[in-house]
């Protein structure tokens, strides 16, 4: 039996959060923003995509891995990137961060202690768990923030260091990892984890002997990592697939490295253009990490054209059609793409079924698409959405970065001037985001001042 969310009386003023905090371009952010957008954009033009935010951030923290300094390119500018720096520095190591670089310099003695706030706001944090462990056969690393979508926990992670010698537990909310040394092992994950196989990997890299980690996850920022610690110097086959052969070495040099294009940015816009019956070249991104999401925008109507290596141009002409979609580990539909699902299939013609395997609580941010007018109720892990011709525009609350960004989309099809809460979630994950769509056609407002409603 499926039910309809019901939509909120009210809501706490802890939910939005007043704090300014600076953005990597030096713009102030206040966490009191909102977007003003007006609906009715054709999105038209050209866009670039820089790194990919699910890479950089673990390309940062294998810089742990390598005293010396290491260079890393094409970096994103969104507020995750200063975050993590926060997080290297309060275990010893100066960062610089210039434009789109991030120079990492990782000194001889590094502090096995990552326990600074910085840990708390962002879920990327807990990737220095594998290289301390690596590197000092020592960790204490306070658990991870992040975006709240469902229940996180760190159990393969453990599971993965354990397999590798260490002792692991949970201490005063710090995970505690201890290691008379590192061995080689077999490892299999009960579930493709991207977080984990990092974490093992980061951490085998640099242990006695070979290790195999099995039904590893294949996501392309995986392979961005694995091709980052080769450069460095370590011994790693599979990499994209789901066994990685790890054999030890004693030591990895620094190296400079260029990010990964951001598929999910990518895929964002190309939403963007199915949603707004747009045209958009979207470039700087493989188009093969977008295989089965582009094909699925052509079962929708549109026409994709992939070019060679680094990019796509997406035309819509028609009303979208009513597709379904599964998320699952790449090369699945990713959970962070089944926000955009939604919000297409809200304006589709047609009835769409949208399955989230991966996140529990990834859903909750359909109650703010049923205030646009969406038709949409859940069932489980399943949504049940019946196109309708257009939206109509409301206040709503962003409450994680994809959700915030396929609230942006939406909008854009709604009747009016649609208000979106809580911007700094979107600030996290997409540089310019604002800026890039008024370019490309879209009326938007970054507007400062607390909501009427609390
Ligand atoms: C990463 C991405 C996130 C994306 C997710 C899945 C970053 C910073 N975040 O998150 O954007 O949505 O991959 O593609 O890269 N799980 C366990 N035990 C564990 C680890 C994970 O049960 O020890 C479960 C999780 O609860 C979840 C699933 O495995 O249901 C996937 O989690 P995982 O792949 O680890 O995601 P993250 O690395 O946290």
């Amino acid at each position: 039996m499926f039910h309809t969310f019901e939509l909120e009386a009210s809501r706490s003023v802890n939910e939005c959060p007043t704090d300014w905090v600076e953005t990597p371009a030096g713009m102030m952010t206040a966490m009191s923003e909102h977007f003003d957008v007006h609906g009715g954009a054709r999105l038209v033009g050209e866009v670039d995509v820089v790194g990919a935010k699910n890479s950089v951030l673990k390309l940062m923290a294998a810089a742990l891995l390598a005293e010396g300094t290491t260079t890393i390119t094409n970096c994103p500018q969104i507020l995750d990137v200063p975050l993590m720096a926060d997080v290297l520095r309060s275990v010893g190591c100066e960062v610089e961060l210039d434009g789109d670089t991030a120079r990492i310099t990782t000194p001889s003695e590094l502090s096995h202690r990552a326990d600074s706030p910085a840990m708390g706001k962002l879920r990327a944090s807990v990737c220095v768990l594998g290289p301390l462990v690596g590197r000092l056969k020592r960790a204490v690393v306070a658990l991870p923030g992040g975006d709240a979508i469902g229940s996180r926990p760190l159990d393969m992670h453990q599971t993965g260091l354990r397999a590798l010698g260490a002792t692991s537990t949970i201490e005063h909310g710090c995970v505690v990892a201890k290691a008379g040394e590192l061995r080689g092992a077999q490892i299999w994950l009960d579930f493709p984890s991207v977080g984990a196989t990092e974490n093992i990997l980061m951490a085998a890299v640099l242990a006695e002997g070979t290790t195999v980690i099995d039904n590893a996850a294949r996501e392309p920022e995986i392979a961005d990592i694995c091709t980052m610690l080769t450069e460095m110097g370590a011994k790693i086959e599979g990499a994209g697939t789901s066994t990685l052969t790890v054999h030890g070495v004693d030591s990895l040099r620094p190296t400079e490295h260029r990010v990964i294009g951001d598929r999910i940015v990518g895929a964002t816009w190309a939403f963007a253009a199915a949603m707004t019956r747009g045209d958009l070249t979207v470039n700087g991104v493989n188009p093969h990490h977008l295989d089965l999401v582009l094909e699925k925008l052509r079962l929708a109507g549109a026409e994709v054209t992939p070019f060679d290596g680094q990019g796509f141009r997406i035309v819509q002409a028609d009303r979208p059609k009513a597709v379904d979609f599964v998320t699952l580990p790449y090369p699945g539909f990713a959970t962070d793409l089944q926000p955009f699902a939604v919000a297409l299939s809200t304006v589709s013609e047609g009835t769409s079924m949208i399955t989230e395997n991966v996140y529990e609580a990834r859903f909750r941010f359909i109650e703010e698409m049923v205030r646009l007018g969406a038709d949409a109720r859940t069932d489980g892990h399943h949504a049940v959405v019946r196109g309708v011709e257009r939206l109509s525009s409301a206040p709503v609350w962003a409450s994680d970065i994809r959700a915030g960004a396929g609230l942006v989309l939406a909008g854009l099809c709604a009747d009016g001037i649609t208000e979106i809460w809580d911007v700094f979630h979107i600030d996290r994950g997409y540089p310019h985001f604002v800026e890039n769509l008024n370019r490309l056609g879209a009326r938007i407002d970054r507007v400062t001042g607390n909501p009427e409603r609390a």
